[in-house]
């Protein structure tokens, strides 16, 4: 029999989908694109650069593919890209801002191909940046690798979040946790919350066919976060510096598959 807790961790386990070889096959051409653009994107990551006119490209590329974004018109967003430099932990809204030498910006990209989502972000640095926004940028991809070290059957979802975390509080900066990583495919923000802290051994289990998204954002400071008055905009509270990666993956039989991984591998910067 069942305890109350167990029956309950059933059922929410229970609406997460699981998909087979075509649901693989429309996310890995979703996957592929979105990394494409990111991909593209790279060599106009300059000083100077409006953060509006790479949102432009990253449209344009997606249109010209045949491809739709999904973030424009999403909930009354108005662009294709969410850009967030520096303080901003997410959801930064391009506009006329210019990227300045030694900032950090986070890139995130969204597309729909044949109604499958390829969702994914990274860190872009501007020209020289410091050593403490590498070692920052170093720690969140490393957090990334960790908690898809954890993604096979079986696991649980908060064996990817207790993996983030340890790391990441033991490195001496924080996980944010107002934001988490999704379920996803012909959805967007589909069931369930990947969270990026936790406890091993919880959460629901992690089982083949499922598809997610892991995207961690990591604080020099401490962890808290606001949402500016443009209702998009999160910010971290203390001004300090955040980071951000995000895959979009599918569960295997005997591990992960990352639908967006970068062709021309750039997904980690290089500084
Ligand atoms: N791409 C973001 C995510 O990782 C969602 C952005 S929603 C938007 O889930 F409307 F802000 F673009
Ligand atoms: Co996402
Ligand atoms: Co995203």
């Amino acid at each position: 029999m069942l305890t109350i807790e167990a029956d309950a961790e059933l059922i929410r386990s229970e609406r997460i989908k699981t998909h087979g070889p075509e649901g693989f096959e429309g996310m890995r051409k979703a996957g592929r694109l979105a990394a494409e653009c990111l991909d593209m994107l790279t060599p106009h990551v300059v000083p100077g650069v409006l953060t509006d006119d790479l949102d432009k490209l990253a449209r344009e590329f997606i249109l010209d593919h045949g491809a739709l974004p999904a973030c424009l018109f999403y909930r009354g967003y108005a662009k294709t890209v969410c850009i967030s430099p520096n303080h901003v932990v997410c959801h930064g809204i391009p506009g006329e801002r210019a990227l300045r030498e030694g900032d950090i910006a986070n890139i995130d990209v969204t597309v729909i191909v044949d109604g499958w989502h390829g969702d994914t972000s990274r860190m872009y640095p501007v020209g020289e940046i410091n050593a403490r926004a590498k070692r920052l940028i170093e720690v969140t991809y490393e957090a990334m690798d960790r908690g898809l070290a954890q993604v096979r059957p079986g696991a649980r979802f908060g064996d990817i979040g207790w993996a983030i975390q340890q790391y990441v509080e033991a490195q001496r900066c924080s996980v944010v946790r107002d934001f988490c990583g999704h379920g996803l495919g012909k959805v967007f923000h589909d069931s369930p919350n990947v969270l990026h802290f936790g406890q091993k051994g919880t959460g629901p289990e992690i089982k083949a066919g499922m598809f997610f998204t892991i995207e961690p954002m990591v604080n020099l400071g401490k962890s808290q976060v606001k949402v500016l008055n443009d209702g998009w905009t999160a910010v971290t509270r203390d001004k300090s510096l955040s980071a951000q990666c995000e895959h979009s993956v599918g569960v295997t039989e005997n591990g992960v598959e990352l639908f967006t991984a970068s062709p021309k591998g750039l997904f980690r910067p290089t500084f």
